[in-house]
């Protein structure tokens, strides 16, 4: 079988660290980072790295076995001189359209772009365009949608045996581009990818404060109402319940609870006594597996077959607009704004400063 040369771009947590934080957390199967998905990996070669910093990527050369001499401080030269056939964008979003547009027109077959997609709609619509133009294979590492109990949390929504679902909870959406990227991703596939019609009832609570002009000086913390085409409708709440989703149903619910790693059924039945009552049941027994090595895998056999993503740049733009549609709503005071949606002018634009990322 084929092997398929890969290189990260942004060597820190997310590419190559973050398995170090996370390694008891029952919730994620590791290998985590891009570059740990890789190593483990045996269809895949992980042969170079850039980075903006030679001594994270000193690091990430130890741990990965990258020999200095593949160790690049230009993205560009890297892509020159090693012609890799995946190609991982870990930076932050602020960087990732550029980074990803070029990878596209310079000879990328497959790129695994972090969460969230772009800094500003224009920039996610460019990259649309360069990932299709150049027939790019394409994930975004919104990693709940290679989870598999995830999958099955789908399985059982798609079966019908809960009725039809009718309405998502999120019960935490916290900060946009960080967070509400994974949040709005996962509603997207819950909800079989259907496409959103609106928002409405936009807020971010510090929204005045951080924007300037188009531009936000912060990822804020915000939250709206979602409504699709196919009668669903979801609701992106800012509480303290982090990390937990609801699917209601016509006659039952399913709730994960603690970031996917317990999920709770409700099935309607009829009680005496009662007329009707939801009451809990067993949810399905399922493998714990690495979403990051699912989405790998996905790449890999979209290259082997010529066949789509699970994820996919569109999938990547659809859970962007929500974003965006949120935060546009804010600015027209809770207004409903219309999908596809179009004139959105606000760029996150942080100066972010890279954390060391935890390399022991
Ligand atoms: N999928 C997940 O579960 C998950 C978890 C954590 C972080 N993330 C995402 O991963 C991304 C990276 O997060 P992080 O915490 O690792 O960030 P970070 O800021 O620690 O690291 C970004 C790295 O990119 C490098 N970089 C910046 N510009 C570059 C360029 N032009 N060329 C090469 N390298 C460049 C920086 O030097 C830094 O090492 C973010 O978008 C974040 O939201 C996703």
């Amino acid at each position: 079988m084929k092997t398929y040369r890969a290189a990260v771009i942004g060597c820190s947590r997310m590419g190559a660290f973050i398995d170090n934080e996370v390694p008891d957390y029952e919730a994620i199967k590791l290998p985590y980072s891009h570059a740990a998905g890789f190593f483990a990996e045996e269809r895949v070669n992980l042969i170079a790295c850039a980075d903006l910093r030679p001594e994270v990527m000193a690091h990430f050369g130890h741990r990965y076995n990258v020999p200095a001499s593949n160790q690049y401080t230009d993205y560009r030269e890297m892509l020159e001189k090693e012609q890799p056939d995946i190609v991982s964008v870990a930076t932050q979003p602020e960087h990732r359209a550029e980074i990803v547009i070029y990878a596209a027109e310079h000879g990328a077959k497959a790129i695994y772009a972090e969460k969230a997609m772009a800094a500003s709609m224009a920039e996610a619509a460019a990259m649309v365009e360069a990932v299709e133009k150049n027939k790019v294979a394409f994930n975004l590492g919104t990693n709940r949608r290679w989870h598999t109990g995830f999958d099955k949390m789908k399985e059982v929504i798609d079966s019908g045996e809960l009725g039809r679902l009718r309405t998502l909870i999120i019960y935490s959406n916290g900060t946009l581009f960080n967070t509400a990227s994974h949040n709005f991703d996962l509603i997207l596939r819950l909800n079989s990818d259907q496409p959103a019609s609106w928002i409405s009832g936009g807020y971010l609570p510090a929204g005045d404060r951080i924007m300037d002009g188009d531009v936000l000086r912060e990822d804020p913390a915000g939250g709206g109402t979602i409504q699709f085409e196919n009668g669903v409708t979801a609701h992106a709440l800012l509480t303290p319940r982090n990390s937990e989703w609801e699917a209601i149903c016509e006659g039952g619910s399913i709730t994960c609870w603690n970031n996917g790693w317990q999920w709770h059924i409700r099935k309607q039945q009829e009680v005496p006594g009662w007329r009707t009552c939801r009451v809990p049941e067993t949810f399905p027994a399922f493998e714990r597996a690495s979403s990051t090595a699912h989405l790998i895998k996905d790449l890999v056999h979209a290259l082997d077959t010529g066949q789509p993503t699970r994820g996919g740049v569109r999938c990547a733009y659809a859970s962007t607009e929500l974003i965006f549609g949120v935060i546009e709503s804010h600015l027209h005071n809770g207004a409903r704004i219309a999908l596809p949606m179009t004139g959105s002018k606000v760029r996150l634009q942080r100066h972010p400063t890279a954390r060391h990322p935890k390399t022991e």
